[in-house]
């Protein structure tokens, strides 16, 4: 990439070709994680900095927060700070000026934790307020550590606050579509709450580990991203149909009589019908899944004994995260198997009930499937996602807002 530098001295039609530049790379850009990254990427060539971290208001909480952007394997991490504070960001975000430190060290105003988690050290630092087009403050642009080693200069100043003008609605934009996208997959996950809570011990549990399976399957199957994400969040689901079963059968605590399995079956009926004619990608997801997520590869599952390929992959894949849970889950009408028999089960039912294709998935997802199950044996009552690999997994993708969402309720669920 080429950048001419912004400290340098720079005409009239030098800054504009900048401006315009930024303008063409940050505009289209609505995921907010993505718009960020990239904006701060732009930030660190055009200033020519050691880092730049945007710090965005959230209001709620009263806090500023910013994903680490490198070090020490923390990508993606949340840094919070409170907005009342009297660190140097939190006073820009309080009073909309800027504030320029020589020497970040010696200002009380300036804090180390974020220097202490990323080995950086801040030597010069810059911080403006980011505000939208009515001139509310949203958050903070900070730079820190120019290249040259000199102090930021009012030129500086006045390019990042340019910069943060230029932004400020994209990152707004974001923020609102980010704001929708999450208040969907809460409705999702209630509703599925709706649908599971009856008939089992540990909703929050279940949905979340089919979820995190069905992305993990989605992934090593070669899936990209954004279509892995859609199967994890369309997956909790995939039962809406039990809303419409009678308690006598959902919550038998014994074996279902011939007659009341074949009742039991219509809960895929019932979800496809729920989910019929659905406009969204993720619901359109969900219908499949809920239709079909009892097809079995060999033709022998329910409702229409469709075999093989003819089943939706989607509902391949939640058909193996949903077995295997089930499996290692306590039912009204079962014990708990241990996580090595559910395993042997699956790998078991490969051609019979299982595309072959996802059990080999499966396989190679199992060392990170174990470990989630370890440590959710072990904290029954607070099942928080344990394992490092899982965990990163799951954050790799773009809705940390729906980690956010279930990592909140499951936070909340805690005794
Ligand atoms: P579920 O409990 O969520 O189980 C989902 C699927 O996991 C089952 O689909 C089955 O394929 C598998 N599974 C669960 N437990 C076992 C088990 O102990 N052994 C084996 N081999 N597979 C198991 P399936 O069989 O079509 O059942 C669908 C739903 O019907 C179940 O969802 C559950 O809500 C209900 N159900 C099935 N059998 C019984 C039963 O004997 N008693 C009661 N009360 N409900 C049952
Ligand atoms: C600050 O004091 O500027 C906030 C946190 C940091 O970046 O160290
Ligand atoms: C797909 O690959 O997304 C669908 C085709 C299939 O059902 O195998
Ligand atoms: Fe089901």
């Amino acid at each position: 990439m080429q950048y001419f530098h912004a400290n340098n001295k720079l005409t009239a039609e030098q800054k504009l070709k900048l401006l315009v530049e930024f303008g063409t790379r940050t505009s289209g850009e609505i995921r907010l994680d993505k718009l960020l990254d990239i904006i701060a990427q732009q930030i660190t060539a055009i200033l020519d900095v050691g880092r730049c971290t945007i710090y965005l208001k959230d209001v709620e909480k009263n806090e500023l927060w910013s994903k680490i952007a490198q070090g020490r394997g923390l990508e993606h991490t949340e840094i919070r700070v409170p907005l009342d504070g009297n660190n140097a960001v939190s006073i820009v975000a309080r009073t909309g000026e800027v504030i320029n430190l020589p020497n970040a060290y010696e200002d009380p105003r300036f804090s180390m934790d974020v220097d202490m988690v990323t080995d950086f050290r801040t030597h010069t630092m810059l911080a403006v307020p980011l505000k939208n087009n009515s001139g509310k403050v949203l958050g903070v642009f900070q730079v820190a550590n120019k290249a040259d080693g000199t102090p930021f200069e009012k030129n500086d100043e006045g390019i990042l606050t340019l910069l943060a003008t230029l932004a400020g609605s994209s990152i707004e934009i974001a923020k609102l579509y980010q704001d929708v996208h999450v208040a969907q997959l809460e409705t999702i996950y209630r509703l599925a709450i709706t649908a599971e809570y009856r008939d089992q011990q540990d909703t929050r549990a279940h949905l979340k580990n089919i979820s995190i399976i069905s992305y993990l399957l989605a992934r090593a199957l070669g899936m990209g991203t954004k279509d892995s994400e859609l199967i994890k969040n369309a997956s909790p689901l995939h039962d809406i149909g039990k809303v419409a079963l009678a308690d006598h059968i959902l919550l038998k605590p014994g074996k279902l009589t011939p007659e009341e399995f074949e009742i039991m079956k219509s809960h895929t009926v019932y979800g496809g019908r729920i989910l019929e004619g659905a406009h969204s990608k993720v619901l359109k997801i969900a219908h499949k899944m809920s239709l079909y997520h009892h097809e079995k590869w060999n033709g022998k599952g329910y409702p229409n004994g469709l075999k093989g390929e003819e089943i939706p992959l989607e509902a391949r894949i939640i058909t193996v995260a949903d077995v295997f849970d089930a499996l290692c889950q306590f039912r009204v009408y079962k014990q708990a198997w241990k996580t090595e028999d559910a395993y042997e089960y699956i790998l078991s039912e490969s051609g019979i009930s299982f595309d072959p294709r996802i059990v080999a998935a499966f396989k190679k997802i199992y060392p990170s499937i174990r470990k989630l199950y370890a440590h959710i044996s072990v904290n029954k009552k607070t099942p928080v996602s344990g394992a490092a690999e899982t965990q990163a997994a799951f954050e790799s993708t773009d809705s940390s807002a729906h980690d956010a969402t279930f990592r909140s309720m499951i936070e909340n669920d805690k005794e």
